[in-house]
């Protein structure tokens, strides 16, 4: 199993050890000595820690966070994380995710469309991380449009969702299709399903290429 960022620790949450990130709650989250539980069943990128991927991920990175939604996961991120731009394109979750910002001075909330990156280009800086969470269609496009963001040597964290670009394909069919996209700009590190926190999802460590 792969080590934890800094910053993300396994602590005791009645009597079972949980991922944990030091921070004010976001969800509802359980909070013990001011570490909050990162609950893998509502995080993609909080079950590929806990399954133990290797995300590459140290603590302090830049990061550039697509698919946001009210900031449930990308607040874990920003307590460990250095600069997290969360690009998000509905207004309403974006509204929470403002709520988010505000107690947390590293993370900077973006209402934009993420299959639109020029819209952006002028505020986010280079980035070590790339998140992405849109579960729309297209998500190898997503992918690949916002590479220009990564540093050569930075890493794509991708969940995809299988019913998001086919609901009556195999999943398989759809994650190898997908990868086959993806391959156009990226080289595949790691992949992973992301059961049982996640149905029909798959996670994807991958490097510009
Ligand atoms: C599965 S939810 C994200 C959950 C979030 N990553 C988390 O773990 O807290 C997907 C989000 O992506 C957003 N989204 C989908 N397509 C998008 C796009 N093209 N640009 C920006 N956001 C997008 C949706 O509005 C939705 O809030």
């Amino acid at each position: 199993m792969s080590d934890l960022p800094t910053g993300v620790e396994r602590r005791a949450f009645d009597g079972e050890k949980r991922l944990a990130t030091q921070g004010d709650p976001v969800y509802g989250e359980a909070t013990r000595d001011g570490w909050r539980l990162w609950d893998a069943r509502r995080s993609k990128l909080g079950a590929m820690l806990d399954l133990g991927m290797d995300t590459g991920l140290a603590g302090g990175e830049h990061v550039l966070y697509l698919g946001a939604a009210a900031g449930t996961t990308v607040s874990h991120v920003a307590d460990f994380a250095g600069p997290t731009y969360a690009v998000e394109f509905a207004p309403r979750p974006t509204r929470d995710l403002l709520d988010v910002a505000a107690d947390r001075d590293r993370l900077f909330p973006l209402l934009k469309d993420a299959r639109e990156p020029e819209t952006y280009a002028h505020v986010v800086e280079p980035v070590d991380v790339l998140v992405q969470d849109v579960a729309t269609r297209t998500q190898a496009e997503v992918a690949l449009r916002n590479r220009q963001f990564l540093r050569s040597d930075g890493r794509l964290l991708l969940a995809v969702k299988a019913r998001s670009e086919d609901v009556t394909r195999d999943p398989e069919a759809v994650f190898g299709d997908v990868l086959d996209s993806l391959r156009e700009g990226y080289e595949i590190l790691d992949r992973e399903r992301l059961e049982p926190y996640h149905a029909d999802h798959l996670a994807v460590v991958a490097r510009p290429r």
